[in-house]
């Protein structure tokens, strides 16, 4: 396994729309060491989640993981290491949240960022299956901030009010 490089804002691969992935790979286990790479690398950035385009790959793929150091910072549930391919959500109800987000492509910083409280994602699993599933509260805000980074977006474009950026190290 390799930890691998991490784009940051203003490299355009963070701002296209990624490309779908074939079903056929996913089952022939063409992405079985990138999936590998990408968890890896998040655990060394001491993230929750990391999208294809942020290692540079225009592909819509995304892992995530809460484990419990940061689910217990941040008082949060669990949630075990997952893969999603091809993945868009839509909301479900009207409910918004506002909480503190960052991002691996923006390193040091965060800010305030409302969203839909509870989602259904539709996607790909691991194995080249259909799947969907309905999340709310962290889990929700992970997906929505992973499958808009699969659409070319970041999190600044959903802050309705940037006073609220910071660095999160204040010297
Ligand atoms: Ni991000």
């Amino acid at each position: 396994m390799s930890i691998l490089k991490v784009a940051r804002l203003g490299h355009p691969v963070l701002r296209e729309r990624a490309a779908d992935v074939e079903i056929g790979d996913i089952r022939a286990g063409k992405f079985r060491s990138l999936i590998d790479d990408m968890i890896e690398t998040m655990h060394a950035y001491d993230g929750v989640g990391l999208a294809g385009p942020q290692v540079h790959l225009p592909l819509r793929i995304f892992v995530f993981e809460v484990p419990e150091r940061a689910a217990k910072r941040r008082n949060v549930q669990q949630l075990g290491a997952g893969v999603f391919f091809n993945a868009t959500y839509e909301p479900v109800g009207e409910a918004k949240i506002t909480d503190w987000e960052g991002c691996l492509s923006v390193p040091f910083l965060g800010g305030e960022v409302p969203r839909h409280r509870k989602v259904r994602l539709k996607g790909i699993d691991h194995e080249g299956n259909e799947a969907e599933v309905v999340m709310e509260g962290f889990a929700a805000r992970i997906f929505q901030h992973e499958i808009d980074h699969t659409d070319g977006h970041v999190y600044l474009d959903r802050m309705p009010d940037l006073t609220t950026l910071g660095y999160t190290i204040i010297l």
